[in-house]
């Protein structure tokens, strides 16, 4: 849409009708990262965890070069490791209230993880310092928990990785921060968390032995357009599996990523879904996704299993 050059006439039309109607209020603070605990010295992951290889240097270790077919023991690992990831995710949702303290939900990650003999994939992962990342309102991702406290109307995704049994699993959603969910004024805020988990389960619809992996972008962004939302092509999902992060690149967009899936690849579906702009920047600390425009976002994210009939959601809720 242009501008009028003829700007006189065009106030003059607006001063004889009544004001536009007036946009919705904002429901939502502007997040910005607040202090941060001292990390985790590696000398206090419990003896009974095997921790990942970059539980020390920060650097990931060995990924696949091309997208990989697992064995039965693989995926059976996959398995313990997913259904892990989303049982931590259940209790720490449990957390998503006002008043809690980010920081307070990493601290619940941590212990979890611990007592069930996991360790949490992010802590030291490329230099991340907390168990889970927790991505509020204008937070596209990897957000860090801090010390700001949760506050009503606040969205808030928690993003839960474990690596047990030699795998990682990896799962996360988004979650409405208030004790009356049903008010009007979070309508705006229930809708873009709708449209982010149909968004999820479009993608999961287009996997199967023989599929391209690019049609998993293709109609998620087809979806995520037509309900008036975009897409955030700057995240994709992964490859998982000894590996935190590898090959295939799950696109959230239309894409040329090349291949197609075969029974027995795991990988995950997360695409980040914003009622402003598609943008995003990196904070100062070198992880804090936000969007330019301090719009909100919205993730879910699930690990699959490619089978030979069709597609296994491995994170699902039991
Ligand atoms: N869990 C995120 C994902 O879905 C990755 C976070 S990387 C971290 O891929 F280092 F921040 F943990
Ligand atoms: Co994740
Ligand atoms: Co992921």
């Amino acid at each position: 849409m242009s501008l009028s050059t003829h700007r006189a006439p065009v106030r003059e039309f607006w001063s004889r009708r009544k004001q536009p109607p007036p946009s919705p209020p904002q429901t939502f603070s502007i997040v910005r990262p607040q202090e941060v605990s001292p990390q985790l010295p590696a000398s206090s992951i419990p003896s009974h965890v095997a921790p990942p290889p970059y539980y020390m240097s920060g650097e990931p270790g060995p990924s696949p070069e091309s997208p990989e077919v697992k064995t039965p023991e693989a995926i059976a690992g996959m398995r313990t490791a997913c259904s892990l990831a989303r049982q931590i995710l259940s209790e720490a949702s449990q957390l998503a209230r006002p008043g809690v303290r980010t920081q307070e939900i990493d601290e619940a990650v941590t212990r979890l993880a611990f007592e069930a003999g996991a360790y949490p994939s992010p802590l030291n992962y490329r230099g991340f310092p907390k168990s889970v990342c927790t991505s509020v309102n204008n937070v596209v991702c990897h957000g860090i928990p801090d010390s700001r406290a949760l506050e009503d109307g606040d969205i808030i995704n928690i993003d839960i990785t474990v690596f047990i049994s030699g795998h990682h699993g990896d799962c996360s959603e988004t979650y409405l921060v208030t004790e009356h969910e049903e008010e009007e004024r979070h309508a705006g805020a229930r809708r873009l968390l709708e449209v982010a988990r149909g968004a999820l389960h479009v993608g999961i619809d287009q996997c199967g032995p023989g599929r391209l992996f690019s049609g998993i972008g293709g109609a998620i962004q087809k979806f995520v357009n037509s309900e008036g939302f975009k897409v955030i092509p700057a995240f994709t999902g992964h490859g998982i599996g000894s590996y935190f992060h590898g090959p295939p690149d799950i696109y959230p967009c239309r894409n040329s990523y090349p291949g197609r899936m075969l029974p027995g690849m795991t990988f995950t579906i997360e695409p980040g879904v914003s009622e402003g702009s598609p943008n995003i920047l990196v904070l100062e600390d070198k992880w804090t996704a936000v969007s330019p425009d301090h719009s909100r976002s919205a993730q879910f994210e699930h690990t699959v299993l490619v089978t030979e009939t069709g597609v296994e959601i491995l994170t699902q809720t039991n």
